[in-house]
């Protein structure tokens, strides 16, 4: 064995916690669950994700039509659909983002050769009006509600549709709860679906009434808004499908907004509250001023990655205004944007927001994940953004070729954790010391018990260091079934059409251990590790 190949064999072993010795000694850091106290059931839609009509997400990676000579399924891109179903995903958000309050649905049903063309909202931006003509700026609208929802069938997901309140009336949204999910052959609607190929309705149950409304869906204050929202969904048809209506919520820690908007919805009544499902929270934790996503300091690591972790306090405060007014809390979260916003990278021409993730993408998404399996009782949905080509991508897609990327492989790991008890568990570790570690916690994460099985899932945020950790279950014991570790020694590694098999996760059974369990996690890694509880 070569010099380099024992080093890559010892990192590989230390990657996998298996260098730790059983409780030799005080281990840096410890980790306890606590079985007696759980959160809430994790919903499987907090692992959603989001489709926008943006640059490449929607033409070219989803879409590339039936006489494509790429694989495609309808004209929806077998490699993403094949790869996506690994990830179980629960629900699909589309079509937008600021495009759905530019959006009008009619023009995206009927036979496809007479769709309008449309400038799409995007194609004034200073990146887009340079690039070459395409679908991603005069929108052919070959995508529509049909191939949408025929696209959430294929991968088991569940479509949330973002209705128009900007530019559109109530009775155009209406006419959209109406064209899907009105009985076969009942109205002129109805039969316009079964035209597309859908006889049945589909149905659709959730509906964002506009998108960021403080902002591109109209620029409202919160009271305007809650005007508005009342007059969409007040009397909106229902067609015997449960409606689970989303407002437009506060733009990050916009905690005016959300006062207002909970004040105003329920002047009259508190009636509203009983029909609304959850209220929509936005957060992108870029680099500053929108840096490169591969070419990064370690300074930049933590910097991102601490501003990732500001998630868990717009949660608490959000939730706690909502409180003020929905006193029994039945309106949830929907975090129904969210991810680590960097330079657009030129893969394709009008990939606009397109780049590709690299670890510490990896760790935002960990983290991002962690602290919503944290507050289960919270938050109810969450959507990443976006799904391909886009921002926070799980995959990258160029014509034939495609990839997927760190964070595919976290939302992969983490699919684990869908449905499952959310139980509080608390971490003892180490800050890394400010300014450069931001005084950021080494470890932090989730775990959740399905039967008997736990599932903890923890992000070493250290970029250099391993943490060797006890793990403590309070009452109870812990057999360690298996290792999934998302690691590199470069902290810059990322998936590219070329290497699409750069970074995954390694996975290993454990061997049966003493109590405590000590664990050894790699530096900047995403580990889900998986127990039997006796
Ligand atoms: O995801 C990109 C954009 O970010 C969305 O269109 C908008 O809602 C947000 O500002």
């Amino acid at each position: 064995m070569n010099l380099m190949s024992l080093h890559r064999r010892q990192w590989m072993a230390a990657s996998l916690g298996l260098l730790a010795p059983r409780a030799s000694r005080a281990a840096a850091a410890r980790i306890e669950i606590l079985p007696e106290e759980p959160i809430g059931r994790i919903s499987p839609d907090i692992y959603g994700h989001f489709t926008e009509h943006l640059g490449g997400c929607i033409y070219d990676g989803i879409w590339v039509g039936e006489n494509s000579s790429i694989p495609n399924t309808g004209g929806i891109r077998k490699a993403l659909t094949d790869n996506l179903k690994r990830l179980k995903p629960p629900v699909i958000r589309w079509p937008g983002g600021c495009f759905a309050d530019s959006y009008n649905w009619r023009d995206g049903v009927g036979p496809r050769a007479a769709r309008p063309r449309r400038t799409n909202f995007w194609a004034n931006t200073e990146y887009l009006s340079k690039a070459p003509d395409g679908p991603y700026k005069y929108d052919p609208n070959h995508f529509g509600t049909n191939e949408f929802v025929r696209f959430c069938k294929l991968v088991g997901a569940e479509p949330y549709l973002a209705a128009n309140l900007r530019s559109l009336k109530p009775l155009d949204f209406y006419e959209w709860i109406e064209y899907c999910n009105s009985p076969a052959g009942s109205t002129t609607l109805a039969d316009l679906r079964a035209a597309g190929g859908e006889r049945n309705p589909f149905p659709v149950r959730f509906w964002g009434v506009g998108n960021e409304s403080w902002g591109c869906g109209g620029n409202f204050t919160g009271d305007e808004y809650a005007i508005e929202y009342r007059r969409f969904v007040e009397w909106a048809p229902r067609f015997g499908v449960p409606l689970s209506f989303i407002a437009s919520g506060p733009n990050v820690a916009d905690y005016a907004w959300t006062r207002s908007f909970f004040s105003k919805l329920t002047e009259k009544s508190k009636g509203p509250l009983r029909t609304l499902y959850g209220a929509a929270l936005h957060y992108y934790c870029g680099t500053t001023g929108k840096g490169d996503a591969v070419d990064f300091t370690a300074d930049d690591w933590y910097a991102l990655l601490s501003k990732a972790t500001r998630m868990e306090e717009l949660i608490r405060n959000h939730w706690q205004i909502m409180g003020e007014i929905d006193t029994e809390h039945h309106v949830k979260l929907i975090v129904d944007e969210w991810g680590a916003w960097h330079k657009t990278a030129d893969i394709a021409p009008g990939y606009l927001f397109g780049y590709f993730p690299t670890l510490r993408d990896a760790l935002v998404s960990g983290l991002t994940l962690d602290i919503f399996n944290r507050h289960a009782d919270k938050v109810a949905m969450a959507n990443a953004a976006q799904l391909v080509n886009n921002i926070h991508t799980s995959f990258i897609a160029h014509e034939d070729k495609f990839t997927v990327t760190p964070v595919f492989h976290v939302f992969e790991m983490y699919a684990a954790h869908q449905g499952g008890m959310s139980l509080r568990t608390e971490f003892l570790t180490p800050r890394l010391k400010p300014p450069s570690g931001h005084g950021l916690a080494s470890l932090s994460g989730s775990c959740s018990l399905h039967g008997a099985r736990l599932v903890l899932s923890v992000v070493n945020a250290d970029e250099k260091n391993a943490l060797e950790t006890e793990i403590h279950v309070r009452g109870r014991r812990l057999s360690p079934i298996s290792a999934a570790v998302l690691t590199s020694k470069d902290i810059h590694a990322h998936n590219s059409f070329d290497h699409p098999n750069a970074l995954q996760p390694v996975e290993k059974k454990l061997a049966p251990a003493g109590d405590p369990y000590v664990y050894s996690f790699a530096p900047a890694s995403v580990t889900r590790l998986e127990f039997d509880l006796t």
